[in-house]
């Protein structure tokens, strides 16, 4: 395990509670619902888990890693029957492959794991990716430059064995604490 990793979020959700309050799902993905066949999910670095409480409602099984136990306990809170959580360092976890009908990760970058992700589709299966993006509006500087994402940069991870079923560059949600801007992808595995 990260420990860094670990401590620095853990520490996160504890100095800033509302990052554990229930909060607003990415309004791209419940925009996407409609393409994903089955009902197994993965949330790739969930928190607190608003995507995995929107996806729960909707009746997906989900499983929801994270690296903070801070967040993960706070959803298990919730007390969701179908959300089942599990601490894990994405550095480091074996996800398991062809598993699952739809994966979703947001506002977490790590390009290493991208590979990993489409691995763990089932065929047919959707991944959905949506995080922060290089510009110069944006309101605050990242705490390393390589955790955004450069201009078409999600395209560039997938094959032709991938639909892109959708990809956009937009301003984020007013919602969140900066004024930044994101990229997303929606694909679908093919084999
Ligand atoms: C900005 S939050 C995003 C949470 C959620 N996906 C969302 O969109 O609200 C980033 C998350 O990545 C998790 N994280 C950071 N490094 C990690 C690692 N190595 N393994 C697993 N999770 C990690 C943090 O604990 C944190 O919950």
């Amino acid at each position: 395990m990260a420990q860094k990793d670990k401590t620095k979020w853990d520490k996160k959700y504890q100095e800033t509670p509302s990052l554990l309050e229930i909060r607003e799902p990415s309004k791209k993905l419940i925009e996407i619902l409609d393409k994903v066949k089955g009902k197994k999910a993965l949330d790739v670095a969930s928190g607190a888990g608003r995507n995995s409480i929107f996806l729960a409602t909707k009746g997906f099984d989900v499983e929801a890693i994270d690296i903070s136990q801070v967040a993960l306990d706070e959803l298990d809170k919730k007390g969701f029957k179908n959300i089942s959580t599990k601490l894990v360092d994405l550095d480091e976890y074996e996800i398991p492959k062809n598993s699952y009908d739809l994966i979703v990760m947001t506002n977490f970058l790590d390009r290493n794991l991208i590979s990993k992700l489409s691995k763990a589709l089932k065929t047919s299966g959707i991944l959905f990716i949506e995080t922060y993006m290089e510009d110069k509006d944006n309101e605050k500087p990242p705490s390393n430059p390589n955790f955004l994402l450069k201009k078409d940069e999600l395209k560039s991870f997938f094959n032709e064995e991938f639909e892109i079923i959708e990809y956009d560059e937009f301003f984020n949600e007013s919602y969140e604490l900066y004024r930044m801007k994101k990229q997303s992808i929606l694909i679908r595995k093919t084999f």
